[in-house]
Protein backbone atom coordinates (compact mmCIF):
# COMPACT_ATOMS: atom_id res chain seq x y z
CA UNK A 1 0.00 0.00 0.00
CA UNK A 2 2.87 2.06 0.51
CA UNK A 3 2.91 2.99 -3.45
CA UNK A 4 -0.42 4.52 -3.23
CA UNK A 5 -0.45 8.12 -4.04
CA UNK A 6 -3.52 9.65 -4.20
CA UNK A 7 -4.84 13.24 -3.18
CA UNK A 8 -1.08 14.59 -4.08
CA UNK A 9 -2.94 16.48 -6.76
CA UNK A 10 -0.45 15.40 -9.46
CA UNK A 11 -2.77 14.34 -11.43
CA UNK A 12 -2.03 10.91 -13.57
CA UNK A 13 1.91 11.82 -13.63
CA UNK A 14 2.29 11.36 -17.76
CA UNK A 15 1.32 7.40 -17.69
CA UNK A 16 -0.24 6.53 -20.40
CA UNK A 17 -4.19 7.07 -20.26
CA UNK A 18 -6.64 4.34 -18.69
CA UNK A 19 -3.26 1.90 -18.51
CA UNK A 20 -4.80 -0.36 -15.20
CA UNK A 21 -2.51 -2.27 -13.77
CA UNK A 22 -0.05 0.97 -12.40
CA UNK A 23 0.97 1.27 -8.69
CA UNK A 24 1.52 4.48 -9.02
CA UNK A 25 -1.21 7.33 -8.10
CA UNK A 26 -3.82 4.74 -7.86
CA UNK A 27 -7.42 5.91 -8.74
CA UNK A 28 -10.01 5.53 -5.34
CA UNK A 29 -13.44 5.83 -4.60
CA UNK A 30 -14.58 9.09 -2.62
CA UNK A 31 -14.19 7.29 0.46
CA UNK A 32 -10.31 6.27 -0.77
CA UNK A 33 -10.90 2.59 -1.43
CA UNK A 34 -8.50 1.70 -4.36
CA UNK A 35 -10.62 1.09 -7.95
CA UNK A 36 -9.13 -2.06 -9.86
CA UNK A 37 -10.92 -1.35 -13.26
CA UNK A 38 -13.17 2.11 -13.47
CA UNK A 39 -14.42 1.25 -16.94
CA UNK A 40 -16.79 -2.30 -16.55
CA UNK A 41 -19.13 -2.91 -14.24
CA UNK A 42 -19.48 -5.79 -12.01
CA UNK A 43 -21.44 -8.11 -13.63
CA UNK A 44 -23.05 -11.99 -13.14
CA UNK A 45 -21.56 -13.65 -15.96
CA UNK A 46 -19.77 -12.00 -18.76
CA UNK A 47 -22.92 -11.06 -20.55
CA UNK A 48 -24.96 -10.96 -17.39
CA UNK A 49 -26.73 -8.14 -15.26
CA UNK A 50 -24.78 -5.76 -13.05
CA UNK A 51 -24.84 -6.61 -9.99
CA UNK A 52 -26.42 -4.50 -7.08
CA UNK A 53 -23.14 -4.79 -4.86
CA UNK A 54 -21.00 -2.96 -7.56
CA UNK A 55 -19.63 -0.24 -4.75
CA UNK A 56 -18.12 1.51 -7.05
CA UNK A 57 -20.63 1.52 -10.07
CA UNK A 58 -23.25 3.07 -7.53
CA UNK A 59 -20.79 5.78 -6.14
CA UNK A 60 -19.76 6.97 -9.42
CA UNK A 61 -23.28 7.23 -11.12
CA UNK A 62 -24.34 8.84 -7.78
CA UNK A 63 -21.82 11.55 -7.64
CA UNK A 64 -22.58 12.12 -10.87
CA UNK A 65 -26.26 12.22 -10.94
CA UNK A 66 -25.98 15.26 -8.18
CA UNK A 67 -23.41 17.26 -10.03
CA UNK A 68 -25.67 20.19 -10.81
CA UNK A 69 -27.14 22.57 -8.29
CA UNK A 70 -29.85 25.03 -9.24
CA UNK A 71 -28.45 28.09 -11.55
CA UNK A 72 -28.58 31.88 -10.23
CA UNK A 73 -32.37 32.69 -10.82
CA UNK A 74 -30.63 36.02 -12.29
CA UNK A 75 -27.62 36.71 -13.55
CA UNK A 76 -26.87 32.89 -13.61
CA UNK A 77 -24.52 33.30 -16.57
CA UNK A 78 -21.07 34.74 -15.77
CA UNK A 79 -17.39 34.30 -15.69
CA UNK A 80 -14.87 35.23 -11.82
CA UNK A 81 -11.34 35.66 -11.06
CA UNK A 82 -9.62 36.70 -7.94
CA UNK A 83 -7.42 39.73 -7.38
CA UNK A 84 -6.98 42.69 -4.90
CA UNK A 85 -7.82 45.96 -4.31
CA UNK A 86 -4.99 48.63 -3.86
CA UNK A 87 -6.17 51.48 -1.35
CA UNK A 88 -4.79 55.00 -2.91
CA UNK A 89 -5.15 57.80 0.12
CA UNK A 90 -6.76 56.81 3.09
CA UNK A 91 -9.80 58.60 3.70
CA UNK A 92 -11.03 58.47 7.45
CA UNK A 93 -12.63 61.69 6.74
CA UNK A 94 -15.40 59.55 4.61
CA UNK A 95 -15.42 56.61 6.13
CA UNK A 96 -13.76 54.03 9.15
CA UNK A 97 -13.83 51.10 6.46
CA UNK A 98 -10.46 49.38 7.38
CA UNK A 99 -9.57 48.70 4.17
CA UNK A 100 -9.27 52.32 2.83
CA UNK A 101 -7.39 53.68 6.28
CA UNK A 102 -3.82 53.04 4.70
CA UNK A 103 -1.95 53.63 1.46
CA UNK A 104 -0.94 50.94 -0.27
CA UNK A 105 -2.69 48.43 1.58
CA UNK A 106 -3.59 45.55 -0.79
CA UNK A 107 -7.14 43.80 -0.23
CA UNK A 108 -7.80 40.41 -1.76
CA UNK A 109 -11.26 40.51 -3.52
CA UNK A 110 -13.28 37.96 -6.31
CA UNK A 111 -15.14 39.39 -8.78
CA UNK A 112 -17.66 38.09 -10.64
CA UNK A 113 -18.98 39.41 -14.10
CA UNK A 114 -22.46 38.86 -15.47
CA UNK A 115 -25.37 38.85 -17.69
CA UNK A 116 -28.93 38.99 -16.11
CA UNK A 117 -31.69 37.58 -18.27
CA UNK A 118 -29.74 34.15 -19.86
CA UNK A 119 -29.58 30.76 -18.40
CA UNK A 120 -26.17 30.03 -17.41
CA UNK A 121 -25.08 28.23 -21.02
CA UNK A 122 -26.44 31.62 -22.97
CA UNK A 123 -24.12 33.58 -25.20
CA UNK A 124 -21.88 36.01 -23.86
CA UNK A 125 -22.87 38.53 -26.34
CA UNK A 126 -26.40 38.60 -25.66
CA UNK A 127 -27.80 42.44 -25.07
CA UNK A 128 -28.41 42.70 -21.69
CA UNK A 129 -27.31 44.43 -19.03
CA UNK A 130 -23.57 43.01 -16.69
CA UNK A 131 -23.54 42.29 -13.19
CA UNK A 132 -20.21 43.60 -11.70
CA UNK A 133 -20.13 41.28 -8.78
CA UNK A 134 -16.72 42.37 -6.15
CA UNK A 135 -16.41 40.19 -2.91
CA UNK A 136 -13.96 42.58 -0.87
CA UNK A 137 -11.79 40.24 1.93
CA UNK A 138 -11.41 43.06 4.14
CA UNK A 139 -9.59 42.84 7.52
CA UNK A 140 -13.27 43.29 9.28
CA UNK A 141 -14.95 40.79 7.51
CA UNK A 142 -16.69 40.47 3.80
CA UNK A 143 -17.99 43.55 1.83
CA UNK A 144 -19.62 42.67 -1.39
CA UNK A 145 -20.48 45.53 -3.74
CA UNK A 146 -22.94 43.75 -6.00
CA UNK A 147 -23.00 46.40 -8.95
CA UNK A 148 -24.18 46.40 -12.78
CA UNK A 149 -22.44 48.03 -15.68
CA UNK A 150 -25.20 50.70 -15.91
CA UNK A 151 -26.18 53.21 -13.27
CA UNK A 152 -29.78 53.06 -12.89
CA UNK A 153 -32.64 49.92 -12.12
CA UNK A 154 -35.54 48.97 -13.80
CA UNK A 155 -37.79 49.45 -11.00
CA UNK A 156 -37.70 51.16 -7.82
CA UNK A 157 -39.03 48.76 -5.12
CA UNK A 158 -38.37 45.32 -4.42
CA UNK A 159 -41.51 44.04 -5.22
CA UNK A 160 -41.62 44.63 -8.80
CA UNK A 161 -38.21 42.38 -9.16
CA UNK A 162 -39.95 39.06 -9.21
CA UNK A 163 -42.27 40.78 -12.54
CA UNK A 164 -39.69 42.09 -14.26
CA UNK A 165 -37.42 38.84 -14.13
CA UNK A 166 -40.52 37.06 -15.08
CA UNK A 167 -41.14 38.87 -18.30
CA UNK A 168 -36.95 38.79 -19.13
CA UNK A 169 -36.51 35.64 -19.21
CA UNK A 170 -37.73 32.80 -21.39
CA UNK A 171 -41.49 32.87 -21.69
CA UNK A 172 -43.36 30.09 -19.06
CA UNK A 173 -45.07 28.16 -22.39
CA UNK A 174 -42.65 28.13 -24.59
CA UNK A 175 -39.41 28.13 -23.24
CA UNK A 176 -37.71 30.79 -25.06
CA UNK A 177 -36.21 33.20 -25.92
CA UNK A 178 -33.69 32.94 -23.35
CA UNK A 179 -31.04 35.25 -23.50
CA UNK A 180 -32.63 38.33 -25.86
CA UNK A 181 -34.29 41.34 -24.86
CA UNK A 182 -36.42 40.78 -27.74
CA UNK A 183 -39.70 39.49 -26.66
CA UNK A 184 -43.25 40.67 -26.15
CA UNK A 185 -43.49 39.95 -22.23
CA UNK A 186 -40.56 41.53 -21.33
CA UNK A 187 -41.60 44.68 -23.84
CA UNK A 188 -45.52 44.69 -22.20
CA UNK A 189 -43.64 45.28 -18.90
CA UNK A 190 -41.51 47.54 -19.61
CA UNK A 191 -44.30 49.78 -21.25
CA UNK A 192 -46.33 48.70 -18.72
CA UNK A 193 -43.67 50.39 -16.36
CA UNK A 194 -42.81 54.12 -17.34
CA UNK A 195 -40.18 53.77 -13.89
CA UNK A 196 -37.73 51.78 -16.14
CA UNK A 197 -37.71 53.78 -19.58
CA UNK A 198 -34.35 55.45 -18.12
CA UNK A 199 -32.87 51.84 -17.88
CA UNK A 200 -34.25 50.54 -21.26
CA UNK A 201 -32.48 54.00 -22.98
CA UNK A 202 -29.20 52.44 -21.41
CA UNK A 203 -30.09 48.66 -22.37
CA UNK A 204 -30.78 50.07 -25.77
CA UNK A 205 -27.28 51.87 -25.71
CA UNK A 206 -23.56 50.44 -26.79
CA UNK A 207 -23.29 49.68 -22.94
CA UNK A 208 -25.76 46.50 -23.18
CA UNK A 209 -22.93 45.01 -25.17
CA UNK A 210 -19.69 45.16 -24.16
CA UNK A 211 -16.63 44.72 -26.37
CA UNK A 212 -15.33 42.44 -23.49
CA UNK A 213 -15.64 42.20 -19.82
CA UNK A 214 -12.77 44.43 -19.39
CA UNK A 215 -14.01 47.31 -21.18
CA UNK A 216 -17.07 48.25 -18.62
CA UNK A 217 -17.74 50.59 -16.01
CA UNK A 218 -19.27 49.34 -13.35
CA UNK A 219 -21.48 50.96 -10.31
CA UNK A 220 -22.86 50.28 -6.99
CA UNK A 221 -26.39 51.83 -8.22
CA UNK A 222 -28.11 52.47 -5.01
CA UNK A 223 -27.00 55.13 -2.90
CA UNK A 224 -25.16 53.81 0.24
CA UNK A 225 -24.11 55.52 3.38
CA UNK A 226 -19.95 56.20 4.55
CA UNK A 227 -19.62 56.74 7.98
CA UNK A 228 -16.46 57.81 10.00
CA UNK A 229 -15.14 57.14 12.90
CA UNK A 230 -16.83 59.87 14.87
CA UNK A 231 -20.36 58.56 13.39
CA UNK A 232 -20.59 61.35 10.80
CA UNK A 233 -22.70 60.25 7.73
CA UNK A 234 -22.40 61.22 4.17
CA UNK A 235 -23.94 59.67 1.13
CA UNK A 236 -22.41 57.75 -1.16
CA UNK A 237 -22.56 55.93 -4.54
CA UNK A 238 -20.03 53.78 -6.05
CA UNK A 239 -18.11 53.89 -9.64
CA UNK A 240 -15.71 51.22 -11.33
CA UNK A 241 -13.64 52.79 -14.13
CA UNK A 242 -11.95 50.63 -16.12
CA UNK A 243 -8.42 51.54 -16.83
CA UNK A 244 -8.47 50.25 -20.09
CA UNK A 245 -11.38 52.48 -21.11
CA UNK A 246 -14.83 51.39 -22.71
CA UNK A 247 -15.55 50.10 -25.72
CA UNK A 248 -18.53 48.15 -26.70
CA UNK A 249 -19.34 46.13 -30.21
CA UNK A 250 -22.09 47.08 -32.59
CA UNK A 251 -25.07 44.75 -33.10
CA UNK A 252 -23.98 42.95 -36.06
CA UNK A 253 -20.55 41.92 -34.45
CA UNK A 254 -22.11 40.69 -31.52
CA UNK A 255 -24.55 38.50 -33.38
CA UNK A 256 -21.74 36.99 -35.09
CA UNK A 257 -19.58 36.38 -32.28
CA UNK A 258 -21.97 34.87 -30.62
CA UNK A 259 -22.02 32.28 -33.12
CA UNK A 260 -18.62 31.64 -33.34
CA UNK A 261 -18.01 31.46 -29.92
CA UNK A 262 -20.44 32.08 -27.18
CA UNK A 263 -17.48 32.14 -24.64
CA UNK A 264 -16.40 35.16 -25.81
CA UNK A 265 -16.12 37.29 -23.03
CA UNK A 266 -15.41 34.36 -20.38
CA UNK A 267 -12.15 33.48 -23.24
CA UNK A 268 -11.45 37.31 -23.47
CA UNK A 269 -10.76 37.34 -19.47
CA UNK A 270 -9.32 34.32 -18.67
CA UNK A 271 -6.72 35.25 -21.98
CA UNK A 272 -5.77 38.35 -20.78
CA UNK A 273 -5.09 37.09 -17.04
CA UNK A 274 -2.94 34.36 -18.42
CA UNK A 275 -1.45 36.49 -20.27
CA UNK A 276 -0.01 38.77 -18.00
CA UNK A 277 -2.36 41.51 -19.14
CA UNK A 278 -4.11 41.85 -15.57
CA UNK A 279 -7.25 44.49 -16.14
CA UNK A 280 -7.59 47.10 -13.83
CA UNK A 281 -10.80 49.41 -12.36
CA UNK A 282 -10.25 52.24 -10.47
CA UNK A 283 -13.00 52.85 -7.36
CA UNK A 284 -14.37 55.99 -7.47
CA UNK A 285 -17.16 57.95 -5.24
CA UNK A 286 -19.77 60.50 -5.37
CA UNK A 287 -19.94 61.50 -2.09
CA UNK A 288 -22.64 64.15 -0.70
CA UNK A 289 -24.31 65.38 2.34
CA UNK A 290 -27.70 65.32 2.94
CA UNK A 291 -28.80 69.01 1.96
CA UNK A 292 -27.05 68.20 -1.68
CA UNK A 293 -29.56 65.17 -1.42
CA UNK A 294 -32.61 67.27 0.01
CA UNK A 295 -32.11 69.82 -2.99
CA UNK A 296 -30.73 67.68 -5.99
CA UNK A 297 -33.54 67.69 -8.63
CA UNK A 298 -34.41 63.97 -7.67
CA UNK A 299 -34.83 61.45 -4.57
CA UNK A 300 -31.23 60.02 -4.13
CA UNK A 301 -33.42 56.58 -2.69
CA UNK A 302 -34.40 56.18 -6.54
CA UNK A 303 -32.48 53.59 -7.89
CA UNK A 304 -33.56 54.61 -11.80
CA UNK A 305 -31.93 57.80 -11.35
CA UNK A 306 -28.37 59.03 -11.05
CA UNK A 307 -26.20 61.57 -10.11
CA UNK A 308 -24.53 63.33 -12.43
CA UNK A 309 -20.85 63.54 -12.69
CA UNK A 310 -20.53 67.11 -13.30
CA UNK A 311 -22.74 67.81 -10.39
CA UNK A 312 -20.78 65.02 -7.86
CA UNK A 313 -17.50 64.91 -9.20
CA UNK A 314 -16.23 61.25 -8.85
CA UNK A 315 -13.59 60.76 -7.18
CA UNK A 316 -11.17 58.00 -6.95
CA UNK A 317 -9.93 55.99 -3.68
CA UNK A 318 -7.98 52.61 -5.12
CA UNK A 319 -7.47 50.26 -7.72
CA UNK A 320 -8.83 46.69 -8.58
CA UNK A 321 -6.12 44.26 -10.60
CA UNK A 322 -7.24 40.92 -11.50
CA UNK A 323 -4.54 38.76 -11.58
CA UNK A 324 -5.46 35.43 -10.83
CA UNK A 325 -8.02 32.84 -12.80
CA UNK A 326 -9.80 30.31 -11.14
CA UNK A 327 -8.18 27.03 -10.40
CA UNK A 328 -11.85 25.44 -10.52
CA UNK A 329 -14.90 27.51 -12.17
CA UNK A 330 -17.30 25.40 -9.78
CA UNK A 331 -15.82 25.89 -6.42
CA UNK A 332 -15.26 29.56 -7.12
CA UNK A 333 -17.38 31.12 -10.29
CA UNK A 334 -20.40 29.12 -9.65
CA UNK A 335 -20.52 29.09 -5.99
CA UNK A 336 -19.30 32.56 -4.73
CA UNK A 337 -22.62 33.93 -2.85
CA UNK A 338 -22.66 37.72 -3.01
CA UNK A 339 -24.92 39.42 -0.78
CA UNK A 340 -26.11 43.20 -0.62
CA UNK A 341 -26.10 42.45 3.04
CA UNK A 342 -22.53 41.87 3.17
CA UNK A 343 -21.10 45.24 4.65
CA UNK A 344 -18.54 45.86 6.94
CA UNK A 345 -18.36 49.03 9.76
CA UNK A 346 -17.76 52.58 7.89
CA UNK A 347 -20.84 51.49 5.26
CA UNK A 348 -24.07 51.39 5.59
CA UNK A 349 -27.27 50.93 3.78
CA UNK A 350 -29.99 53.64 2.77
CA UNK A 351 -33.57 53.60 2.70
CA UNK A 352 -33.70 52.62 -1.02
CA UNK A 353 -36.71 50.35 -1.70
CA UNK A 354 -35.05 48.23 -3.79
CA UNK A 355 -31.57 48.06 -1.76
CA UNK A 356 -34.03 46.84 1.38
CA UNK A 357 -35.30 43.88 -1.03
CA UNK A 358 -32.23 42.98 -2.20
CA UNK A 359 -30.57 42.55 1.27
CA UNK A 360 -33.19 39.52 1.99
CA UNK A 361 -33.70 38.14 -1.60
CA UNK A 362 -29.75 37.41 -2.12
CA UNK A 363 -29.18 35.54 1.17
CA UNK A 364 -32.90 33.99 0.73
CA UNK A 365 -31.92 32.46 -2.54
CA UNK A 366 -28.26 31.26 -1.38
CA UNK A 367 -29.60 28.98 1.08
CA UNK A 368 -31.48 26.56 -1.74
CA UNK A 369 -28.57 27.42 -4.41
CA UNK A 370 -25.88 26.47 -2.15
CA UNK A 371 -27.75 23.42 -0.52
CA UNK A 372 -28.19 25.17 3.22
CA UNK A 373 -26.73 27.99 5.99
CA UNK A 374 -23.17 26.90 6.05
CA UNK A 375 -21.73 28.42 2.29
CA UNK A 376 -19.44 31.05 4.40
CA UNK A 377 -17.68 27.97 4.99
CA UNK A 378 -16.61 27.64 1.10
CA UNK A 379 -13.44 28.89 0.54
CA UNK A 380 -14.50 31.43 -1.65
CA UNK A 381 -16.93 32.63 0.53
CA UNK A 382 -15.00 32.62 4.05
CA UNK A 383 -13.83 35.86 5.25
CA UNK A 384 -10.05 36.14 5.55
CA UNK A 385 -10.51 37.75 8.84
CA UNK A 386 -10.95 35.80 12.04
CA UNK A 387 -14.43 34.47 12.42
CA UNK A 388 -16.25 33.64 16.12
CA UNK A 389 -19.65 33.26 16.38
CA UNK A 390 -22.23 30.39 18.13
CA UNK A 391 -23.37 29.10 15.02
CA UNK A 392 -23.33 25.50 14.37
CA UNK A 393 -23.91 22.51 12.65
CA UNK A 394 -26.60 22.17 9.68
CA UNK A 395 -25.90 20.67 6.24
CA UNK A 396 -22.16 20.32 5.57
CA UNK A 397 -20.77 22.33 8.90
CA UNK A 398 -17.15 22.24 8.47
CA UNK A 399 -16.42 23.85 11.80
CA UNK A 400 -18.52 24.12 14.92
CA UNK A 401 -17.97 27.02 17.88
CA UNK A 402 -14.90 25.21 19.96
CA UNK A 403 -15.00 24.20 23.33
CA UNK A 404 -17.55 24.18 25.00
CA UNK A 405 -19.69 27.46 24.91
CA UNK A 406 -21.96 27.96 22.13
CA UNK A 407 -24.36 30.61 23.51
CA UNK A 408 -24.87 33.98 25.31
CA UNK A 409 -24.72 35.16 28.41
CA UNK A 410 -22.40 32.69 29.49
CA UNK A 411 -20.13 32.31 32.83
CA UNK A 412 -16.96 30.53 30.96
CA UNK A 413 -14.00 32.59 30.41
CA UNK A 414 -14.02 34.85 27.41
CA UNK A 415 -11.15 34.23 24.59
CA UNK A 416 -10.71 32.61 21.29
CA UNK A 417 -13.31 30.46 21.78
CA UNK A 418 -15.49 32.65 23.79
CA UNK A 419 -16.45 35.72 22.21
CA UNK A 420 -18.43 38.99 23.45
CA UNK A 421 -20.19 41.64 20.84
CA UNK A 422 -17.91 44.73 21.27
CA UNK A 423 -20.36 48.11 21.35
CA UNK A 424 -16.84 49.99 20.51
CA UNK A 425 -15.84 47.93 17.14
CA UNK A 426 -18.72 46.06 16.44
CA UNK A 427 -21.02 47.41 13.43
CA UNK A 428 -23.31 49.69 14.17
CA UNK A 429 -26.44 50.77 12.07
CA UNK A 430 -26.56 54.83 11.58
CA UNK A 431 -28.86 56.26 13.31
CA UNK A 432 -31.61 57.23 10.92
CA UNK A 433 -35.10 58.77 12.05
CA UNK A 434 -38.51 56.66 11.15
CA UNK A 435 -41.52 57.98 11.44
CA UNK A 436 -45.17 57.75 9.83
CA UNK A 437 -48.03 54.78 9.45
CA UNK A 438 -47.33 51.50 7.51
CA UNK A 439 -48.54 51.83 4.60
CA UNK A 440 -47.83 50.39 0.86
CA UNK A 441 -46.76 53.60 -1.12
CA UNK A 442 -44.68 54.71 -3.57
CA UNK A 443 -43.31 58.26 -2.36
CA UNK A 444 -44.47 61.03 -5.24
CA UNK A 445 -40.31 62.40 -4.96
CA UNK A 446 -40.42 59.09 -7.54
CA UNK A 447 -42.43 60.07 -9.90
CA UNK A 448 -40.78 61.72 -12.54
CA UNK A 449 -39.57 58.92 -14.98
CA UNK A 450 -38.34 60.77 -18.06
CA UNK A 451 -36.53 63.84 -17.24
CA UNK A 452 -33.27 61.58 -17.07
CA UNK A 453 -33.92 59.43 -20.04
CA UNK A 454 -34.13 62.43 -21.85
CA UNK A 455 -30.63 63.80 -20.44
CA UNK A 456 -29.22 60.45 -21.00
CA UNK A 457 -30.27 60.32 -24.73
CA UNK A 458 -28.79 63.82 -25.19
CA UNK A 459 -25.73 63.40 -23.59
CA UNK A 460 -25.17 60.21 -26.80
CA UNK A 461 -23.16 61.65 -29.74
CA UNK A 462 -25.27 60.99 -33.02
CA UNK A 463 -23.62 57.53 -33.83
CA UNK A 464 -24.88 56.32 -30.07
CA UNK A 465 -28.25 57.74 -31.28
CA UNK A 466 -28.45 56.05 -34.07
CA UNK A 467 -27.25 52.63 -32.42
CA UNK A 468 -30.44 52.99 -30.39
CA UNK A 469 -32.59 53.69 -32.20
CA UNK A 470 -31.54 50.42 -34.68
CA UNK A 471 -31.77 48.48 -31.17
CA UNK A 472 -35.25 50.10 -30.59
CA UNK A 473 -36.10 48.72 -34.01
CA UNK A 474 -34.59 45.35 -33.78
CA UNK A 475 -35.82 44.62 -30.60
CA UNK A 476 -39.30 45.73 -30.99
CA UNK A 477 -39.64 44.18 -34.52
CA UNK A 478 -39.52 40.72 -32.52
CA UNK A 479 -42.62 41.95 -30.63
CA UNK A 480 -45.54 39.73 -32.07
CA UNK A 481 -48.57 41.98 -30.25
CA UNK A 482 -48.56 45.13 -31.94
CA UNK A 483 -49.85 47.31 -28.88
CA UNK A 484 -46.70 46.90 -26.92
CA UNK A 485 -45.10 48.49 -29.49
CA UNK A 486 -47.15 51.40 -29.71
CA UNK A 487 -46.77 51.05 -26.15
CA UNK A 488 -43.31 51.84 -26.53
CA UNK A 489 -43.39 54.43 -29.03
CA UNK A 490 -45.89 56.48 -27.06
CA UNK A 491 -43.69 56.42 -24.22
CA UNK A 492 -40.07 57.37 -26.26
CA UNK A 493 -42.23 60.05 -27.98
CA UNK A 494 -41.50 61.70 -23.83
CA UNK A 495 -37.84 61.32 -24.63
CA UNK A 496 -37.50 62.73 -28.06
CA UNK A 497 -39.91 63.13 -30.86
CA UNK A 498 -36.79 61.96 -33.41
CA UNK A 499 -36.19 58.94 -31.68
CA UNK A 500 -39.76 58.01 -31.86
CA UNK A 501 -40.36 59.16 -35.29
CA UNK A 502 -37.65 57.10 -36.49
CA UNK A 503 -38.65 54.00 -34.07
CA UNK A 504 -42.26 54.15 -35.57
CA UNK A 505 -40.94 54.42 -39.10
CA UNK A 506 -38.41 51.47 -38.71
CA UNK A 507 -41.47 49.42 -37.46
CA UNK A 508 -43.66 50.71 -40.10
CA UNK A 509 -46.19 51.79 -37.69
CA UNK A 510 -49.42 53.04 -39.68
CA UNK A 511 -49.88 56.28 -37.42
CA UNK A 512 -47.97 57.66 -34.30
CA UNK A 513 -49.28 57.04 -30.66
CA UNK A 514 -50.27 59.80 -28.73
CA UNK A 515 -47.28 60.31 -25.95
CA UNK A 516 -47.71 58.47 -22.47
CA UNK A 517 -49.47 60.35 -19.96
CA UNK A 518 -46.52 61.29 -17.71
CA UNK A 519 -46.93 61.14 -13.76
CA UNK A 520 -45.24 64.43 -13.90
CA UNK A 521 -43.68 66.84 -16.63
CA UNK A 522 -40.81 65.73 -18.21
CA UNK A 523 -37.63 68.65 -17.74
CA UNK A 524 -35.87 69.04 -20.57
CA UNK A 525 -33.39 71.33 -19.02
CA UNK A 526 -31.41 69.26 -17.50
CA UNK A 527 -27.25 69.48 -18.90
CA UNK A 528 -26.00 66.89 -20.96
CA UNK A 529 -23.60 64.85 -19.63
CA UNK A 530 -20.67 63.63 -21.12
CA UNK A 531 -19.54 60.90 -18.84
CA UNK A 532 -22.66 59.11 -20.19
CA UNK A 533 -21.44 58.75 -23.34
CA UNK A 534 -19.17 55.84 -24.29
CA UNK A 535 -17.53 57.47 -27.45
CA UNK A 536 -16.72 61.13 -25.49
CA UNK A 537 -15.08 59.03 -22.58
C1 LIG B 1 -27.82 38.21 -8.56
C2 LIG B 1 -32.01 39.47 -6.59
C3 LIG B 1 -31.51 43.96 -8.17
C4 LIG B 1 -26.98 42.90 -9.31
C5 LIG B 1 -29.03 38.15 -7.96
C6 LIG B 1 -29.61 36.96 -7.44
C7 LIG B 1 -30.79 37.33 -6.87
C8 LIG B 1 -30.96 38.73 -7.05
C9 LIG B 1 -31.77 36.42 -6.16
C10 LIG B 1 -29.01 35.57 -7.49
C11 LIG B 1 -28.01 35.46 -6.39
C12 LIG B 1 -27.41 34.09 -6.23
O1 LIG B 1 -28.02 33.09 -6.61
O2 LIG B 1 -26.30 34.03 -5.68
C13 LIG B 1 -32.21 40.80 -6.83
C14 LIG B 1 -33.37 41.56 -6.39
C15 LIG B 1 -33.23 42.82 -6.86
C16 LIG B 1 -31.99 42.85 -7.58
C17 LIG B 1 -34.50 41.02 -5.54
C18 LIG B 1 -34.13 44.01 -6.72
C19 LIG B 1 -35.06 44.08 -5.82
C20 LIG B 1 -30.23 44.08 -8.57
C21 LIG B 1 -29.58 45.32 -8.87
C22 LIG B 1 -28.30 45.01 -9.17
C23 LIG B 1 -28.14 43.59 -9.08
C24 LIG B 1 -30.22 46.71 -8.78
C25 LIG B 1 -27.19 45.94 -9.50
C26 LIG B 1 -27.00 47.05 -8.84
C27 LIG B 1 -26.83 41.54 -9.21
C28 LIG B 1 -25.63 40.83 -9.58
C29 LIG B 1 -25.89 39.48 -9.37
C30 LIG B 1 -27.23 39.39 -8.88
C31 LIG B 1 -24.34 41.44 -10.08
C32 LIG B 1 -24.94 38.33 -9.67
C33 LIG B 1 -24.02 38.08 -8.52
C34 LIG B 1 -23.04 37.01 -8.89
O3 LIG B 1 -22.20 37.27 -9.78
O4 LIG B 1 -23.11 35.91 -8.32
N1 LIG B 1 -29.88 39.23 -7.73
N2 LIG B 1 -31.40 41.61 -7.53
N3 LIG B 1 -29.33 43.04 -8.70
N4 LIG B 1 -27.78 40.65 -8.80
FE1 LIG B 1 -29.56 41.13 -8.15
Amino acid sequence: TESFKYGDGKGHGGELHQKPGSDKEVMTTAQGCPVSDDQNSLKGGKRGPTLMEDHVLREKLFHFDHERIPERVVHARGYGAHGYFETYDPIPELTCADMFQRKGEKTPLFARFSTVAGNKGSPDLARDVRGFAVKFYTQEGNWDLVGNNIPVFFIQDAMKFPDLIHSAKQEPDRGFPQAQTAHDNFWDFISLSPESIHMIMWAMSDRAIPRSLRFMEGFGVHTFKFVNASGEEKFVKFHWKPKQGMQSVVWNEALKINGADPDFHRRDLWDAINAGDYPEWELGVQVFDREFADNFEFDVLDSTKLIPEEQVPVQKIGKMVLDRVVDNFFAETEQVAFCTQNIVPGIDFTEDPLLQGRNFSYLDTQLKRLGGPNFTHIPVNAPKCPMRHFQQDGHMAMHNPKGRANYEPNSWPRGEDNPRACPEHGYKSTEEPVSGSKLRYRSETFADHYSQAIQFYQSQTSVEQQHMQNAFVFELSKVEHKPIRERVVSHLLNVDKQLAKGVAEGLGLPEMPAPAEAAMSPRTDLPVSDALSILKN
